[in-house]
Parts: structure tokens; C-alpha cells; sequence
């Protein structure tokens, strides 16, 4: 198997819509802000990271346990890392470091800062707050991804968030097209209509299980190239 490859399935086609989108927005009418949101394995934080390497944009996760401190100080040095500001990354309180943050935003307003895992902040509004901080104060984008029901959770928390949020997009269960085209550029064996119809069938639009579908076919046919696929067990657990 491929790793690290970003293959342009429709998710990944929409949410660089998403971002376009906030691009060419009317920066005085119009602050950066997008959520995309979808069940687990469907690709969100593959896109999230990969885009983010690919195009240097900051890439940030929020964990359990980040706290406004912890996520004004993690953003500091990857602003610092990110445009070069030198070694010594500036301590203090919670606000100073959201400060420092916000002035290198507003030195470099083309940025673009992807906040994964958004979740975990919905039980913070101090850490909600100096989001919309940098959103409403500078000409970043920031393009928030969780979970599921995150676009419910967040209209729920706090209408004026919501109605900032100038983009939205739910991350679709994979079809059969994407499969394909997944498939054939991360897999190291010839990929046919039956091994195509072999992950669909068992993967329940979930890329993370096709991920592993493609890995067990990948091996058996690597060991046994005569295999016929249909005949693959891929266990009880998928
Ligand atoms: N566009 C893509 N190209 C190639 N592989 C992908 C792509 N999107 C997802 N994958 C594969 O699918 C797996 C699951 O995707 P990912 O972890 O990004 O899902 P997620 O939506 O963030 O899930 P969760 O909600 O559980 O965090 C990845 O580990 C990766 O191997
Ligand atoms: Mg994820």
C-alpha cells in the first residue's frame, strides 16, 4: 500500500471548494470561518493534515485535555515555525500569547489555520471565544472539522458562532467511484472490477474499513496471485 497519498475523492473535491470559497469571499463582509463535519473514517483528518502540508497551512488538534492555554501556546509555535520567526517562542498568560498570535495573523493575512478534533472545545468558551477572536479580527480562515453532530452541537452552544460560520460541509459516505479511484492509487496489485466490488460491498461507505479491506486483499493476492478475490476472508471483525 501507498502511504500518505491524498486521493481526490469527492470529499476532497468538495472541501477545497469549501476553502475556495472563504478565499474569494468579501473579506469586509465576510470573516473566514468553515466547519466541516461527518461520521468517523470517512477522511476528514487526512484532509485536514495532508492539505495542510501540502499548501502550509497550520494544522492544529485539539485533544481531551486542551485547554485555552494549551491551544493559544501550540498555535504560537506553529506560527512561529511556519513563518520563521526564530527559536525563542515568547511565554506568558493565556491572553499575551493569544496577542502574539493575533499580530502574526495580522502580518500575514493570507493565513490559513485548520482546527481538527473541534469537539473538544465546545466545552471551552474560553478557547471558542479566542477563535472567533481571530476570525473576527484578522483576515485568517479557519476551517474548524469535527465530528457527527458537530454542526448541530455548535448551532446549540452559541447562535452568533453559527452564524459566522460562513461555510459547511458534511463529509459524505464513500461510493463505489471513490473506492475505485482510491484503490488504484494506494494499491500495490492490479485492481479489477472485483476487488473493487469486494471493499464496496464490505465497507459500508467507511474508508477507514476500506483502508483495511484493501490491506488484507493486498496480502492475500501479494501471497497468492491465483486467489480468486471473491474468495477472501476478511474475518468477522470488518
Ligand atoms: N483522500 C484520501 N486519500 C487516501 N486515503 C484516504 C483519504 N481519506 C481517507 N483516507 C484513508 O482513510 C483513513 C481514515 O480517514 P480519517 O482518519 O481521515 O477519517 P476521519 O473522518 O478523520 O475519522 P474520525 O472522525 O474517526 O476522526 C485514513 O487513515 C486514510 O488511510
Ligand atoms: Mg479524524
Amino acid at each position: 500500500m501507498k502511504p500518505n497519498k491524498l486521493v481526490q475523492i469527492k470529499n476532497v473535491i468538495k472541501t477545497d471548494a469549501c476553502i475556495q470559497f472563504l478565499m474569494n469571499r468579501p473579506k469586509t463582509e465576510m470573516v473566514g470561518l468553515g466547519l466541516i463535519y461527518g461520521k468517523p473514517g470517512l477522511g476528514k483528518t487526512t484532509y485536514a493534515s495532508r492539505i495542510a502540508f501540502m499548501r502550509g497551512y497550520i494544522y492544529m488538534r485539539l485533544e481531551a485535555t486542551s485547554t485555552p492555554k494549551s491551544f493559544a501556546s501550540d498555535l504560537l509555535t506553529a506560527l512561529y515555525r511556519r513563518f520563521k520567526l526564530g527559536e525563542y517562542i515568547p511565554s506568558g498568560t493565556t491572553n499575551n500569547l493569544f496577542k502574539y498570535c493575533l499580530k502574526i495573523l495580522e502580518d500575514n493575512p493570507e493565513t490559513v489555520i485548520v482546527i481538527d478534533e473541534i469537539d473538544y472545545a465546545f466545552k471551552h468558551d474560553k478557547l471558542l471565544g479566542a477563535i472567533r477572536d481571530i476570525v473576527d479580527e484578522t483576515l485568517t480562515i479557519v476551517l474548524l472539522v469535527g465530528m457527527q453532530d458537530a454542526k448541530t452541537k455548535l448551532a446549540g452552544i452559541n447562535k452568533h458562532y453559527f452564524d459566522r460560520c460562513n461555510y459547511f460541509y458534511e463529509f459524505k459516505s464513500v461510493g463505489k467511484d471513490d473506492i475505485r479511484k482510491i484503490a488504484k492509487e494506494v494499491m500495490d496489485i492490479p485492481v479489477d472490477e472485483a476487488v473493487v466490488t469486494k471493499i464496496d460491498a464490505h465497507c459500508s461507505g467507511n474508508l477507514r474499513r476500506a483502508m483495511k479491506i484493501m490491506y488484507i486483499l493486498e496480502g492475500a493476492k501479494l501471497k497468492n496471485p491465483n486467489l480468486d478475490i471473491a474468495s477472501i476472508d476478511l474475518g468477522r471483525d470488518l
